[in-house]
């Protein structure tokens, strides 16, 4: 899109109405340049987060190492936890990257994200006991405990496959006595008070769990991405590049050359360098349990596009320009405009937005009665921050296959969470964004993967590998 076209929407309604949307279309617009800026320095920050510890970008060493064969087999245990629920599941590897699951799902609820460590554990370990008796066959007397995979969303400073402390929260999670100690073994001890035959035998983060588990069938796919209610990255690393990183001695992965690092990408440019904050970024930001922090998962994920659009949107209403000056109660609450709503806007393909009215009338409670103008207004919004976003993403998986020599190779990437599954043209967008930074043919060669609920099934292989390399 050349400049002058991403600035000439319209919308029918009055000139101060298009004034204001194309407004809005410029200060969400990521251009070609800025792209390549923010890539650019991208690369730079990896750099720094592999060369030294406390990086803004911590690339922090997963210690899997190898890749999946396919040929892995056996029953493991699950658990994921990172989003709005929490899921229990187990999996039998059939080998030849064929597998069965059975799995269950737990809502985590708000009184635990904010609630002392020691009750989410219990809650968690209390899941898994309740998923044991339903679904499984537990091991008889004197049997090897039950493996666990336990992918646990946040970033972990790991020192081995099953040891790491929290680094901080994300995502809206604030559970105290919990940053700075070991999530395995806080787990293990609530899993051990119940008596319940199972091992942790891995912390896997989500984005190394998606690559494992695409793996177990593509080995040679090149990035595990998150793109939900989060965003984040993982990637295959030479160890030769990880500069701070030293092994232990008895560590398995000190003979390995390479191994997978969790970028916790969400954190780049928190020093607010070049990413292009709109005045509604920076208020979700402020209004956040984690200031100044996470600033690109801010822009980019899930938990937070309602959020931008809500502000944007109540910015319209201030100045009359939407709803006739009116809100609503929804609208006027800090999350009360859901990033979904979005998606089925932008689904909406009604010649009069009808469903789009339904949605801001009836479910957000707009008071007045929309108008067109209002409806197209409102899609539009949602369009812009979802290409932008979608823009964001592309520079980090740009900067990441700039890093690893990979522009212009066929590689595939493996990417999980509903803003890729569900979002209008998100694919669309971050295709657009590398052939912008790399051209049409290089971008060609980059193929999407939806790898739906991978970090189960990567913690189970993940779990598997570690017990295989006798981690117990
Ligand atoms: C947040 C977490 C990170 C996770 C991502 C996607 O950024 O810090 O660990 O991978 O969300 O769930």
């Amino acid at each position: 899109m050349t400049a002058a076209a991403a600035y000439n929407h319209q919308v029918d309604g009055t000139e101060a109405q298009n004034k204001a949307i194309n407004g809005l279309a410029q200060e969400f617009d990521v251009t070609t340049e800025r792209l390549r800026t923010i890539t650019n320095q991208f690369v730079e920050e990896m750099r720094k987060g592999l060369d030294h510890e406390g990086a803004t970008v911590a690339m922090i060493p997963s210690y899997v190492t190898g890749r999946p064969t396919g040929e892995e087999v056996g029953r493991y245990l699950a658990l994921d936890l990172g989003g709005t629920n929490l899921r229990v599941c187990e999996f039998e590897l059939k080998g030849k990257g064929d597998y069965s699951v059975k799995q269950q799902k737990f809502v985590v609820s708000d009184a635990l994200k904010t609630g002392d460590m020691r009750d989410l554990c219990d809650y968690i370990a209390d899941s898994v006991d309740t998923f044991l008796t339903e679904h499984c066959t537990l091991p008889g007397e004197g049997e090897e405990k039950l493996q666990l995979g336990y992918t646990f969303s946040f970033p972990v400073l790991q020192t081995e496959i099953n040891r790491g402390v929290l680094k901080q929260w994300t995502k809206g999670f604030s559970t105290k006595n919990a940053v700075g100690k070991d999530v395995a073994l806080t787990l293990q001890e609530a899993i051990s008070r119940r008596n319940l035959p199972v091992n942790v035998a891995a912390i896997v983060n989500d984005t190394v769990g998606t690559l494992m588990a695409y793996a177990y069938s593509f080995p040679d796919t090149v990035m595990g991405v998150i793109l939900g209610t989060g965003t984040n990255a993982s990637y295959y690393e030479k160890t030769a590049n990880i500069k701070k990183w030293s092994p232990a001695e008895n560590d398995v992965s000190a003979g390995s050359d390479e191994m997978v690092v969790n970028m916790e990408w969400g954190a780049f440019d928190c020093e607010r360098e070049v990413l292009p904050l709109t005045m509604y970024d920076n208020k979700v930001n402020r209004q956040s349990r984690n200031i100044h922090q996470q600033l690109f998962e801010k822009m980019i994920s899930g938990m937070y596009l309602g959020e931008i659009a809500r502000n944007a949107m109540l910015q319209l209403i201030d100045q009359y320009l939407l709803f006739n000056g009116e809100s609503s109660p929804a609208l006027n609450t800090q999350w009360g405009f859901e990033t979904a709503y979005l998606t089925a806007i932008e689904n909406d393909k009604t010649a009069d937005l009808s469903e789009t009215k339904q949605i801001l009338e009836e479910t957000v409670g707009v008071a007045s009665s929309t108008t067109l103008a209002d409806r197209q207004m409102v899609k539009k919004i949602g369009e812009f921050v979802g290409r932008r976003a979608a823009r964001l993403a592309a520079s980090g998986i740009g900067g990441v296959m700039s890093h690893c020599g990979k522009v212009g190779q066929e590689s595939i990437i493996a990417i999980d969470g509903s803003l890729f599954e569900f979002y209008p043209k998100f694919e669309h967008h971050i295709r657009e964004g590398l052939t912008e930074l790399f051209g049409q043919e290089a971008a060609n060669k980059v193929r999407f993967a939806l790898a739906r609920d991978g970090s189960g099934l990567g913690a189970a292989i993940i779990a598997m590998m570690a017990h295989k390399h006798g981690k117990h």
